[in-house]
């Protein structure tokens, strides 16, 4: 088998920069990386990453996004995360089935065995070896989330960043508490720090985790 990082935390904490830099560290010192991201990470999943980020669904209820998550999740695993991890390789995943305990439990309300009942048919068995959480004040992620999608181009991807400050503040509680409860698969780094600073320490733990039969290849 191979070996399973996810990376979390609130609206703009800094996932994407960091997993994109962790990728390339790896890749450059010869470990066999995937980077993938949810939701999406293949075609059928991107489609329903479209209607989940699309701010015009303010329709969309809390149920149905719940199922819309697993959906796209159990499309993802099967179709990407399982078959990688299995032919060994290293798999960094933008998000993961945290975020859905944090945002749709602590953020929405739903109940958690619902949650964890979904995330357990839609993981099919695969679980994170290490998460990443990147953890932030909502009020600094929200601002530069909001900045980072003025500045691009096509769809804005911002029903979340929609939401209201207490919501975003629900979330990040949700994932300090999930932190708590699995101390051994959580990494917690402070994403108000530059971003080389909070990216030398990454590289550092996790390659630190990485096992040894999976460093060989170097
Ligand atoms: N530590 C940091 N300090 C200052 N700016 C940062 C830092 N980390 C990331 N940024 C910038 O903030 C913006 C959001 O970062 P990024 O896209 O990595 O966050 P994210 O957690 O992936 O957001 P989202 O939850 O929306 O996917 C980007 O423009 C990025 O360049
Ligand atoms: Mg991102």
């Amino acid at each position: 088998m191979g070996y399973f990082v996810t990376f979390e935390g609130v609206e703009g904490c800094g996932k994407t920069t960091q997993i994109r830099l962790l990728s390339k560290l790896l890749s450059s010192r010869g470990l066999n990386t995937i980077l993938t991201r949810e939701p999406g990470g293949c075609p059928i999943a991107d489609k329903i990453r479209t209607i989940l980020l699309d701010a015009d669904n303010r329709a969309l209820s809390p149920l149905a996004e719940l199922m819309l998550y697993g959906a796209a999740r159990a499309q993802h695993v099967s179709e990407v995360i399982a078959p990688a991890l299995n032919a060994r390789n290293i798999v960094l995943c933008d998000r993961f089935s945290d975020a859905t305990v944090a945002y749709q439990s602590f953020g929405r309300g739903l109940d958690r065995t619902v949650i964890d009942t979904l995330n357990l048919h839609a993981c099919q068995g695969v679980t994170p070896d290490l998460t990443v959480l990147v953890d932030c004040d909502p009020n600094v992620g929200l601002e530069r989330a909001r900045r980072r999608i003025d500045a691009t181009s096509g769809p804005r991807e911002e029903r979340f960043e929609l939401e209201e400050l207490s919501f975003h503040t629900r979330v990040r509680t949700g994932y300090m508490q999930l932190a708590a409860e699995e101390p051994g698969r959580f990494i917690v780094v402070d994403g108000a720090n530059k971003i080389d600073v909070i990216s030398a320490e990454i590289s550092r733990l996790v390659i630190d985790r990485i096992p040894e039969t999976l460093h060989a290849v170097c």
